[in-house]
């Protein structure tokens, strides 16, 4: 279903074509007529109107106007967007090929465009009857043709688009088919695609190395929890120190004995969704070759209620010797992350970013528009991370991490208690994070945006991958980077 992004010098006959233009003197009089001509230049002189079209006999040839000014990465967003429009018709018309023939020499817009189609296009259909065709988009191949695009640009973005729709569909799979185990094992099959090494470390080892966080939290559940590292380290790596990518991976919350009401619940098979993202992302890096030691580390299990499940007001000793007063059940990620993110002083990191859907805070503040972002001893990693959000449109909003909000963590009875009370959940949620690091470190609330109930644009309804885009252009950018 992916479609496959292509590029080639010039245009055969008969193809479906969306040309790229500043003007229609831009295009080829060999193939439109002075009739058609005046037809396109008529429709695109009203007011607002970017796209025309004619359609000859079923086949449609689509007229694209840029606009003049340079790229901005609101222009980008335009393009993804204006890609993913199209899909309606192309699919509606059974097309399997789309040309995009760049003659306002326009590359990266030509590859937004192609971006937008290609991730528009995703489907989870892996559980629909075969037979049920329909839901299944005809499109297949988007060739670009743009002067200036290098190979090696269009090969990138197929590799992202690519672990888009791995971590999409990984967020999608539901909990009976996707447990801590066979998560773990999804990742292995990655490292194997994309050779690099991969361990997964199983409830004895866990054990073993005292994860007091990750054990709790799985104390309700069937199902063993799990570790996973996968690590991508190339000879010519430029910065010294390991990247490391901690990624959320409950398989499902279900709040444990502070159980979720219904409405709650629903889509809380997204809950790993952060795991899922720090692992498509080294995929993706080691995939592309990109000159960047990253690691990922994933700890999961599901958050149920059960007889051995941990109480409210259990206090619990974390992997770093910290004890917690577990004062809600329901509040499980940070106890997972914590042990990772302690964990993630072996590796004597350059950087650490968590992802995680951690807070309905978040959510309640940033919809699903934005990432919460905060920062500790990063600051200019971390404007790197928001300029390389700006760009992909995957917007970060800094929440502060003062230190009066660690005050609200204080226990009577243990080192730090696991909910902050009901005021800025989101921050609270973050500084019991911080209490684990001692690192360069930036942390990501993805809560909002990583899962959509209706489609918007290119990103689909259900799983959208976010922060994939965001840390994948972050990794190219810190590859090309002098000072590290
Ligand atoms: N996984 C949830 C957060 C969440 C909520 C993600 C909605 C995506 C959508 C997290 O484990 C959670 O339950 N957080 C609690 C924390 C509270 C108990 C302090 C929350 O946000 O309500
Ligand atoms: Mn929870
Ligand atoms: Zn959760």
């Amino acid at each position: 279903m992916l479609p496959f992004i292509t590029q080639s010098k010039k245009l055969s006959a008969g193809e479906t074509v969306i040309f790229l233009v500043n003007s229609v003197n831009d295009l080829p009089r060999d193939i439109f007529t002075t009739p058609e001509l005046n037809y396109l230049s008529s429709s695109l002189k009203e007011k607002d109107k970017d796209l025309a079209s004619i359609n000859r006999l079923g086949k449609w040839l689509f007229v694209y106007r840029v606009g003049n000014g340079k790229t901005t990465p609101k222009k980008l967003e335009k393009f993804r967007k204006a890609g993913d429009g199209l899909l309606a018709t192309l699919n509606g018309s059974k097309i399997v090929k789309i040309v995009i023939s760049d003659l306002a020499a326009r590359p990266s817009e030509a590859l937004a465009m192609a971006e937008g189609m290609a991730l528009g296009n995703y489907r989870f259909l892996k559980y629909v009857r075969k037979d049920v065709l329909e839901k299944e988009p005809s499109l297949k191949t988007i060739q670009i043709i743009s002067k200036s695009l290098k190979s090696e640009q269009v090969e990138r973005l197929n590799i992202l688009c690519d672990a888009v729709y791995r971590c999409r569909s990984l967020v999608n799979e539901p909990l009976s088919s996707l447990n801590a185990e066979k998560l773990a094992r999804e990742f292995e099959r990655m490292g194997e695609e994309a050779g690099i090494k991969v361990e997964v470390m199983n409830k004895s080892r866990i054990e073993a190395m005292r994860m007091g966080g990750l054990l709790a939290v799985n104390r309700g559940s069937a199902d063993p929890p799990t570790f996973t590292i996968m690590e991508y380290k190339p000879d010519k790596a430029v910065n010294k120190k390991p990247l490391v990518l901690v990624g959320k991976g409950i398989v499902y919350d279900t709040g444990g004995l502070n159980l979720k009401p219904s409405a709650a619940m629903d889509g809380m098979k997204s809950d790993m969704a952060g795991a899922a993202t720090a692992a498509t992302v080294v995929y993706a890096i080691a995939l592309a070759k990109l000159p960047v030691h990253v690691v990922a580390l994933a700890p999961a299990t599901d958050n149920r209620p059960d007889g051995n499940a941990i109480t409210p007001g259990d206090i619990i000793t974390m992997m770093d010797g910290t004890t917690v007063e577990v004062l809600n059940t329901d509040a499980e990620g940070r106890l997972i992350l914590a042990d990772a993110l302690s964990y993630a002083k072996n590796f004597d990191p350059m950087l650490v970013i968590d992802v995680a859907t951690l807070t309905g805070a978040a959510m309640v503040t940033l919809g699903m528009i934005g990432i919460a972002g905060m920062h500790a001893g990063a600051g200019r990693y971390f404007r790197m991370v928001c300029d390389a959000g700006d760009t992909v449109h995957e917007r970060i909003a800094e929440l502060p991490l003062w230190d009066e909000y660690a005050d609200l963590l204080k226990s009577e009875i243990a080192d730090l208690k696991n909910i902050g009370g009901r005021y800025a959940g989101t921050i609270t949620a973050a500084k019991f994070l911080q209490h684990f690091t001692g690192y360069p470190w930036i942390h990501l609330d993805i809560a909002g945006p990583s899962f959509l109930e209706k489609k918007d644009a290119y990103r689909t309804a259900g799983g959208t991958a976010s922060g994939v885009r965001l840390l994948f252009e972050f990794a190219s950018r810190l590859a090309e980077s002098k000072q590290r």
